[in-house]
C-alpha cells in the first residue's frame, strides 16, 4: 500500500526551482523541517545529477519531477537507476503509452517496499487548445487530460500530477484511489508569477489534492520557513 500524507505537514511539497545544489540546500535546510517533501526539478538534476537528490533526501523525501518520456525499454533502466538513489516521488509523461508506464511501474517494483511512486503528467497546463491541435490532438484540453489520466492509472501509473482545476474532474471521474500532487497553488494574496490558474493550499486540499507543490510562494518568501509553516497551518486536518 503506497502512502498517502500523514498529516497536513505532509502534504506540502516545496519546489526547490535553482540553477546550483548550493542555493537548493541553503532553501531546504530551514523549510525541509516544515514540510512533506522537497521537488527536485529538471533544471537542478541536469545540472547537479544524482549527488543533488542524495543531499535533498538527507533533509525530507524528496519528489524527482524528470518527467521521462522514451521507449519502454529506455524508461525502465531510467527508473531502475533513479529508483537506486532513493526518491519518493519520480514523474512520466503519460503520452508516452500504456507500455512504457508499466515498465516503469515494473522498474520501480524491483527496487521493493519503499519504491518510489509513479506519477504520470497529462496535458503540460502550458498547452492549450490551439498547441494540441498543432501536435494533432483534437479533443479538449480536459477530456485529454482524463483519457491519458484513465490510461496511465490501468496501465500501472500509482498517481498523477494535475493542475487545480483538472482534481475534481480526476475525482469525480477515477474516484479516490489516484495519488494527486497539485502544483499551481497560491495562498490568497500572493504573487501569481507566470501561474494563470491556481488555487489556495485549502482549496486544492478540499478538492481532492494528496499533494500540493508550492514553488515561489516558499522560496521567494522573507522568510520560507514560516511561510511554509503558515501553509501548512491553512490546510485542513
Ligand atoms: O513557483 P511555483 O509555485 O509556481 O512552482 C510550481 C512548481 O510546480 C514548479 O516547479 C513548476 O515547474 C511545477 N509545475 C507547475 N505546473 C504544472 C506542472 C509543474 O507549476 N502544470
Amino acid at each position: 500500500m503506497l502512502p498517502r500524507p500523514d498529516g497536513p505537514q505532509g502534504r506540502l511539497i516545496v519546489a526547490l526551482d535553482t540553477p546550483t545544489l548550493a542555493q537548493a540546500e541553503a532553501l531546504a535546510g530551514p523549510v525541509a523541517p516544515e514540510a512533506g517533501l522537497l521537488k527536485l526539478g529538471l533544471e537542478l538534476f541536469c545540472a547537479e545529477g544524482p549527488p543533488a537528490l542524495a543531499r535533498l533526501r538527507g533533509l525530507a523525501p524528496v519528489f524527482l519531477d524528470v518527467k521521462l518520456h522514451d521507449i519502454p525499454n529506455t524508461v525502465a533502466g531510467a527508473i531502475g537507476a533513479l529508483a537506486a538513489l532513493g526518491p519518493a516521488m519520480i514523474t512520466i509523461h503519460a503520452a508516452g503509452g500504456p507500455a512504457m508506464i508499466a515498465a516503469a511501474r515494473k522498474a520501480a517494483e524491483a527496487a521493493g517496499a519503499a519504491r518510489p511512486m509513479i506519477l504520470a503528467v497529462t496535458v503540460l497546463t502550458s498547452l492549450d487548445a490551439a498547441t494540441l491541435r498543432a501536435i494533432g490532438v483534437e479533443a479538449d484540453p480536459v477530456n485529454q487530460v482524463i483519457r491519458l489520466a484513465r490510461m496511465a492509472l490501468e496501465a500501472g501509473a500509482d498517481g498523477l500530477v494535475c493542475s487545480p482545476r483538472e482534481v475534481g474532474p480526476i475525482r469525480a471521474a477515477l474516484g479516490e484511489g489516484p495519488r494527486l500532487v497539485v502544483p499551481g497553488i497560491r495562498p490568497a494574496g500572493s504573487a501569481l508569477g507566470d501561474q494563470a490558474r491556481v488555487a489556495t493550499p485549502e482549496e486544492a486540499v478540499r478538492d481532492g489534492a494528496d499533494w500540493i507543490v508550492v514553488g515561489r510562494p516558499v522560496t521567494g518568501a522573507a522568510d520560507p520557513a514560516a511561510a511554509a509553516r503558515a501553509i501548512v497551518a491553512s490546510l485542513p486536518r
